[in-house]
C-alpha cells in the first residue's frame, strides 16, 4: 500500500468555482477575494478579515501593522516552521525563542513571561498542530505586561479556544492556505482582527501602499487614479486562489470532521504503551487535528526516529517532522546564539516525534494500514 504523508481534499466543487473564475476574466484579486473574505469573516466571528498571498505574508503585515521597529523583540516558540520567526528579522527585530509545553507542542506560557523585556513588543503563539495554545494564560500575561498578541493560526481553522473560534481571540490571527494546510488554496493566507484601523492599514499595504479601491483600476467603472501613501508589498490573493478558498470554506467543519476520526483512531491504537504516545489534547480546546504527531519512546528501540521513519517508508508509508526547532538551525543558532541545553521541553519532543498521515480521503483501511506498521517496526525494534 502507498500512503502518502498528505493529500489534498479537492472534489468538483473546488473545480467548478475555479473554472468559474477563469470564465469570469477577472483572475486576479477582485469579487471572489472578497467573498472569500467575507465568508471568512462569517465562519470565525471575526470582525475583518484580509486575504493576502501566504502566511508569511500575514504574520509580516501584522507586525507593520503594530509598527515593528529595529531592535524591537518579538516572543516566538522554538516549535515551530521558520516562517513564524523569520518575518520578525525582516524588521531587524529580534525573535526571542520560547520554550513548549512538552506534551502539547504550544508554548509554555510561564516562558513567555520570563523573556519580556522593556523591549518586548508582541508575543506570537503558534497553535501547534491546529490545537489552540494556553490563550487565557498568555492574553493575561500580554494584557499585564502591555505587548500584542499576534496568532500564528497557520495550522487552523477551524478551531476553538473556551467555545471562542480562533481568528477572534488574540489582536490578530494569520492564517496559511497552502497546499497541505486545513483549508486550502494552493497558497494564500488571511489576518482576522477585531481593528478596523490595522484592517484597513493591512488591506493598503498587500497592494503596494496605494489607495483602497486600487485592485479595480483597470475595470470598467474604476478610476484610473490612484496614490501611493506608503511603501508596500504584492501580497494580494487572487481570484483563483479564493474561489478555491469559498470551496473549502463550505467544507471545512466536514473536513475537520473526518481528521478527528482518523486521529481518534490512532490515539485509540496506539496510546497507553510506555513506548508510543500521541500529544495530549486539553479538554477545552478543540483542535482542527491538522497534524497528527506521535511520540516514539528513543530509549526504548533499537533504531532512532530517522531509523522509524525509514522503516515505515519502506512499507509505503509518508511521514514528517514538525518540527526541528528553530533554535537548532544554523541561522538561529549563529546570528542570536541559541542553544540546545535553552530548550530541554522542545530538545524532549523533538527527538522523539514523527507526524503520521492525517487528511480527509484517508481511508480507514489506510489508517490501520498505518496503525499496525508502526506497531510492527516498534515491535520488530523494541529493545
Ligand atoms: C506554523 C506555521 N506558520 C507559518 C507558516 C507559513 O505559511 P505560508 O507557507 O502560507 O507562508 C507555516 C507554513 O508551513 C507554518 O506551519
Amino acid at each position: 500500500m502507498e500512503i502518502p504523508f498528505h493529500k489534498p481534499y479537492i472534489t468538483d466543487d473546488e473545480v467548478g468555482q475555479v473554472l468559474d473564475t477563469v470564465r469570469s476574466g477577472w483572475l486576479t484579486m477582485g469579487p471572489k477575494t472578497f467573498l472569500f473574505e467575507r465568508g471568512f469573516s462569517q465562519y470565525t466571528g471575526a470582525p475583518h478579515s484580509v486575504a493576502v498571498s501566504s502566511g508569511t505574508a500575514a504574520l509580516h503585515l501584522a507586525l507593520r501593522a503594530i509598527g515593528l521597529k529595529p531592535g524591537d523583540e518579538v516572543i516566538v516558540p522554538t516549535m515551530t516552521f521558520t516562517a513564524t520567526a523569520e518575518v520578525v528579522c525582516y524588521f531587524d527585530a529580534l525573535p526571542v525563542l520560547a520554550d513548549i509545553e512538552s506534551d502539547t507542542g504550544n508554548v509554555d506560557a510561564s516562558a513567555i513571561e520570563k523573556l519580556i523585556t522593556p523591549r518586548t513588543r508582541a508575543v506570537i503563539p503558534v497553535h501547534y498542530g491546529g490545537q489552540p495554545c494556553d490563550m487565557d494564560a498568555i492574553l493575561d500575561i500580554a494584557r499585564r505586561k502591555n505587548i500584542y498578541v499576534i496568532e500564528d493560526a497557520a495550522h487552523c481553522p477551524p478551531a476553538s479556544y473556551r467555545g471562542k473560534p480562533v481568528g477572534t481571540i488574540g489582536d490578530m490571527t494569520c492564517f496559511s492556505f497552502y497546499a497541505t494546510k486545513p483549508l486550502c488554496a494552493g497558497e494564500g493566507g488571511m489576518v482576522t482582527t477585531g481593528n478596523e484601523e490595522w484592517a484597513e492599514r493591512i488591506r493598503m499595504l498587500r497592494l503596494h501602499g496605494i489607495s483602497r479601491d486600487a485592485w479595480k483600476r483597470y475595470a470598467t467603472g474604476g478610476s484610473w487614479y490612484y496614490e501611493v501613501t506608503e511603501a508596500g508589498y504584492k501580497y494580494n490573493l487572487t481570484d483563483i486562489q479564493a474561489a478555491l478558498g469559498i470551496s473549502q470554506l463550505r467544507k471545512l467543519d466536514a473536513m475537520r470532521e473526518m481528521r478527528k476520526c482518523i486521529a481518534e483512531r490512532y490515539t485509540e491504537a496506539l496510546s497507553g504503551t510506555e513506548t508510543l504516545t500521541p500529544l495530549a489534547l486539553r479538554p477545552e480546546r478543540s483542535s482542527s487535528h491538522h497534524l497528527y504527531v506521535l511520540g516514539i519512546d528513543p530509549e526504548a528501540h533499537d533504531i532512532d526516529r530517522a531509523g522509524f521513519i525509514e522503516e515505515l517508508g519502506r512499507r509505503g508509508i509518508g511521514t514528517s517532522v514538525h518540527f526541528i526547532p528553530l533554535h537548532r538551525h544554523p541561522f538561529y543558532r549563529s546570528t542570536f546564539g541559541y542553544e540546545s541545553s535553552d530548550f530541554p521541553a522542545a530538545e524532549r519532543l523533538y527527538e522523539r516525534i514523527i507526524s503520521l498521515p492525517i487528511y480527509p480521503g484517508l481511508s480507514a483501511r489506510e489508517t490501520d494500514y498505518v496503525i499496525e506498521s508502526i506497531k510492527d517496526v516498534s515491535s520488530k525494534h523494541s529493545k
